[in-house]
């Protein structure tokens, strides 16, 4: 008769040595399979008496348990050692393409951008530039902003916390310190545009705490109003490609321009959707003036031999129109699929020889 002790200990040997999956497999075929040793064992059963049957079957279903589970638990070894292997054998490597590629685009927003530069790169400006975080002198007081000026409050400003000069430093509110730095390093006659970041506290869907402004600035001598106009209107007809566009000035007032105005510019709004170039509605989209006599003192600029003109535009709202986009707020929302649909191809940088978009 097969002595079970000596089977056991064979089997749990072959179990040991199995050095992978397939060779565990033959061994569980061999021992516990349906002609395996052990399985025959089970099938001898039937000859014997029933006392003898009950004492040998159990301890034959107890070898198979014993079996069984070394084999179930050099499965589980033998599976983690092949992950394993497979683990440190299989690198992956993110940098290559993935087998989907979202293509990349330019954001409307530095689209629109671009295309201003390069409408008033064509005028003869120049790109100047300047700290997102200011202080009071250039956002504020060299731009004529009286002591007490609502806009200083902290409902429209994001100011940091005081220096132990008791001095805040702030998030600039709108490119307009860009003119005062240009002006108290360059000697007239000056022409800037200076695109940059402006930080507001203010969020709906027309604003947002982060937005973009181009702000311009001429200055030289004998410049007047019609300097100003005929820039401005130059600007908005190749800005939108068309002719068509009718604007009008209506009198408004900035601290740091006198006269001052906004320009609006004519639309439809019927049909939920805003038109340039036809229609009986205005839209605003810029502030502009004389610079004030005050902020060219204030930069060490004689007003009386000096004049200049200044604007300042909100990029996003103007991509909004010319391209069609609802809400500002989908601008800086990082959604791939809204960048998807309305980003620009990288290799289209806008120019005046081939065209804006
Ligand atoms: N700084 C103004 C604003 O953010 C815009 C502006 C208006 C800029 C008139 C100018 C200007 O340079 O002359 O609302």
């Amino acid at each position: 008769m097969t002595d079970l002790n000596t089977l056991e200990a064979e089997v749990l040997a072959q179990v040991a040595a199995a050095g992978d999956l397939q060779a565990l497999d033959a061994v569980r075929v061999a021992a516990v399979g349906k002609t395996g040793s052990i399985s025959g064992l089970l099938k001898t059963l039937g000859a014997m008496s029933p006392d003898e049957r009950k004492e040998r079957g159990a301890a034959i279903n107890a070898l198979r348990d014993r079996v069984q589970s070394a084999i179930t638990e050099k499965k589980a070894a033998l599976e983690a050692a092949e992950l394993d292997a497979r683990l440190s054998r299989e690198t992956l490597d993110l940098t290559l393409p993935g087998p989907y590629r979202r293509k990349g685009s330019v954001h409307p927003t530095m689209q629109v951008m671009d295309e201003m530069v390069s409408i008033f790169a064509d005028m003869g400006f120049a790109v100047a530039e300047g700290p997102d975080i200011e202080d009071d002198f250039h956002n504020f007081t060299a731009l004529n902003f009286p002591e007490k000026h609502p806009a200083r409050e902290m409902h429209d400003t994001f100011f940091f916390e005081p220096k132990e000069t008791g001095e805040r430093m702030l998030l600039r509110t709108h490119t307009s310190p860009v003119q005062v730095r240009t002006m108290v390093s360059q000697k007239p006659p000056i022409r800037i545009i200076a695109p940059g970041r402006t930080y507001r506290c203010d969020s709906d869907a027309t604003h947002t705490p982060m937005f973009h402004q181009v702000e311009g600035l001429v200055i030289d001598k004998g410049i007047h109003m019609g300097h100003l106009k005929w820039t401005l209107e130059t600007f908005i007809a190749r800005f939108f490609e068309t002719d068509a566009v009718t604007t009008q000035f209506r009198p408004h007032h900035f601290p740091f321009t006198e006269p001052s105005a906004e320009m609006d510019v004519q639309c439809d709004r019927s049909g939920g959707e805003i038109k340039i170039g036809q229609g009986t509605s205005w839209l605003e989209i810029l502030g502009c003036g004389m610079v004030h006599p005050n902020v060219l003192r204030a930069c060490g600029i004689d007003p009386d031999e000096y004049q200049g003109f200044a604007f300042g535009m909100g990029v996003d709202r103007l991509g909004m129109l010319k391209y069609g986009m609802p809400d500002l707020r989908d601008m800086f929302a990082s959604d791939s699929r809204w960048l998807a649909h309305y980003g620009f191809s990288g290799f289209a940088a806008p120019n005046a020889a081939s065209g804006l978009s």
